[in-house]
């Protein structure tokens, strides 16, 4: 990422608008009214985003530095990227975010120390051979690589997913990893406890999908599970984070209201804050009209955010990339039609759409925390 970067009166000043009105016409994506930081922050909510250090299209860190107060990086912290071979971290891609952050005054959270989950692993992480005391050097190894990256960052990092997908949604239980093999559930406790002694003043999160369509069930009876054992053992855990990929496998219009607040009346009522750390609406199986698909977008996101705007332990909220280019639903799950998904609040020409105004809407109703 270029640094500095270049503001959006230099980017309008150097290109002509009538060249590329769709991209850079200076009325198209400005939204009007105050911006969704300003609204989140009258109720006592974070506004934020994640970003990807891939970026570096000046428009595009406008929105976020208009919109946002809150950054997360999409990947460059996973350790798929900090430490793609053994003994190496490479901490490059989360600086660039970190200071991005940084020079336009955002706080920055952190995503993950531990996601415990075998695709998301380098693979010579899943070769790796802990020896003949497989639970000792697990915890060693474990313990190093969180002090490592919890120190790289320091107080910058205000709130960590310290744990991230632990629970299979089939079987509701702790998935198997190499971690788990060597240590079963200590090696989700010796996450937090680690976290907790390397960055002390940071929230620390466990942070799962959590979908209020029908078809989760089992997923979510195994994270309040998971939530319950962490309080009996007493793990350092400071907050539940939902990422809130909504809509998801072409069920937006089964949403399951009363389960959804039961699920959340038992977390905050272990007294877990509440963060929505990845909103997106996936729109699979709305219509292919782009009118009717962002006002079912809208309607959707408005219809869960009035929710969990409703609880006042949500003190952060994060959508998952501000504009439908940059959305990793386009290559994860595309739409049977081929054309582009339509999840974020600015569409491809960083233009606002009607999810924005939903968002807005939503954040001007919440009560105040
Ligand atoms: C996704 C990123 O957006 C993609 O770029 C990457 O290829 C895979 O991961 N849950 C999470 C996030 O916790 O880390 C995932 O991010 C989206 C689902």
């Amino acid at each position: 990422m270029p640094n500095p970067l270049p503001t959006r009166r230099h980017v309008l000043a150097g290109l002509s608008a009538a060249a590329l009105p769709a991209i850079v016409s200076p009325t198209a994506f400005a939204a009007t009214g105050p911006s969704l930081r300003a609204l989140a922050a009258e109720k006592g909510i974070l506004f934020g985003s994640a970003l990807s250090a891939r970026i570096s299209e000046a428009p595009y860190l406008d929105i976020l530095k208009a919109e946002c107060g809150l950054i997360v990086p999409e990947n460059e912290l996973k350790v798929y990227v900090i430490s793609s071979q053994p003994d190496r971290f490479n901490f490059a891609p989360g600086d660039a975010i970190a200071s991005f952050a940084r020079d336009n005054g955002m706080k920055m959270r952190g995503h993950t120390l531990l996601w415990n989950k075998v695709e998301f692993m380098p693979k010579w992480l899943l070769d790796i051979d802990f020896g003949s005391n497989p639970a000792r050097e697990a915890e060693r190894y474990l313990r190093d690589y969180i002090k490592r990256v919890c120190t790289h960052y320091g107080d910058q990092i205000i709130s960590w997913d310290v744990v991230n997908e632990t629970i299979d949604p089939k079987t509701g239980e702790i998935r198997d990893t190499p971690f788990t093999k060597a240590l079963g559930f200590d090696c989700i406790r010796i996450a937090f406890e680690a976290a907790r002694e390397y960055a002390p003043k940071a929230q620390l999160v466990y942070n799962d999908y959590m979908s209020w369509e029908r078809g989760n069930e089992t997923h979510r009876k195994g994270v309040l599970k998971l939530l319950e054992t962490l309080r009996a053992k007493n793990v350092p855990v400071d907050g539940f984070g939902i990422q809130s990929h909504i809509g998801n496998d072409g069920h937006i219009k089964e949403a399951q209201h009363e389960q959804w607040r039961a699920f959340i009346d038992g977390a905050v009522g272990m007294n877990y804050k509440l963060l929505i750390t990845e909103f997106d609406v996936n729109d699979k199986d709305l219509p292919t009209d782009t009118a009717a698909r962002d006002a079912g977008v809208a309607a959707a996101a408005k219809d869960y955010l009035d929710l969990m705007f409703s609880y006042k332990q949500l003190d952060q909220f994060l959508c998952w990339g501000m504009s439908d280019n940059h959305s990793w639903l386009q290559g994860w799950t595309p739409r049977t039609d081929k054309t582009p998904q339509r999840p974020t609040p600015y569409d491809a020409q960083y233009r606002p759409k009607p999810l924005r105004d939903a968002i807005a809407a939503a954040l001007k109703a919440a009560p105040k925390r």
